[in-house]
């Protein structure tokens, strides 16, 4: 389980991205944090791994404790898988190659420049073929389709063997089809697992056919946090209503 104890962000610029967020995010549990731009998406997200630190309150781990030294962060981002809207794969290598660079956080910095041990190779074909690619594995990802590439990303964050996935707009850039496809794949691959994944969204019919648990912000605080069958028409609209902020410190 992942705890934010009313955790606040104010960018250096003085703007306020979050404020007052109270969150616990469960194992097992497919959450969808939905809002308009600027509500706050990517900065809550990067707080659950400390690419942002929040400037305001704790952020805590079973099992693991507070982020608030390197230890403990290093244990968290090791079983963190995060994935990014745009893939933040290297073009020219193989599939394979780039997952397995979710392998790396298993080895020391001098490890990682010789080819890794044969059972990492193992893991990293393993979930090219849980994201239906292992025929892609030799191809260069730069010869893939943008769904195909956001693929090679999923199983990159797989690699990783995590407890919890991150998910930045994932399927920002696809088309619809192509992303419903690659949300339920990542959906069956997080129930099959047990895994907790916390994703942004733009589009609420993707929120609400995948959500376990929608998170609605605006203006960086929590304006609803509901099963999807529990969501009123209002409150969605309500999510659009909210002017992007521009509140500063
Ligand atoms: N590095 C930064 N420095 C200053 N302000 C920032 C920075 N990153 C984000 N912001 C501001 O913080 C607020 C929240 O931004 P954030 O990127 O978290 O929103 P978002 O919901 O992910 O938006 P989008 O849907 O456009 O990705 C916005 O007002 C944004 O302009
Ligand atoms: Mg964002």
């Amino acid at each position: 389980m992942i705890f934010l104890d009313n955790i606040g962000v104010t960018y250096q610029d003085g703007t306020i991205a979050l404020e007052n967020i109270s969150l616990q995010f469960f194992p097992g549990e497919f959450t969808v944090l939905l809002g308009s731009s600027g509500a706050g998406k990517s900065t809550l997200l990067r707080c659950l791994n400390f690419l942002t630190i929040p400037t305001k309150g704790q952020v805590r781990v079973e099992g693991i404790g507070t982020l608030d030294n390197p230890t403990t962060l290093k244990k968290h981002r090791q079983k963190t898988g995060m994935i990014f809207q745009q893939h933040q794969l290297i073009p020219r290598q193989t599939a394979l190659k780039n997952v397995l660079i979710g392998r790396l956080a298993y080895h020391s910095t001098l490890r990682s420049f010789f080819p890794l041990p044969k059972i990492d190779q193992i893991i990293a074909l393993d979930c090219l073929e849980r994201v239906g690619l292992l025929n892609k594995a030799l191809t260069p990802v730069k010869q893939l389709s943008g769904g195909q590439q956001q693929r090679v990303g999923i199983a990159r964050a797989l690699a990783q063997q995590p407890r919890f996935l991150l998910a930045d707009e994932p399927v920002a850039s696809l088309d619809p089809g192509t992303s419903h496809k690659i949300l339920a794949n990542l959906k069956k691959i997080c129930q099959e697992d047990g895994l907790g994944a916390v994703i942004s969204l733009h589009q609420i019919d993707l929120a609400l056919d995948y959500g376990d648990r929608i998170i609605g912000l605006a203006n960086g605080t929590i304006l609803f946090d509901s099963h999807p069958s529990n969501i009123h028409t209002e409150q969605l609209a309500g999510l659009y209503q909210h002017s992007p902020s521009m509140k500063t410190v």
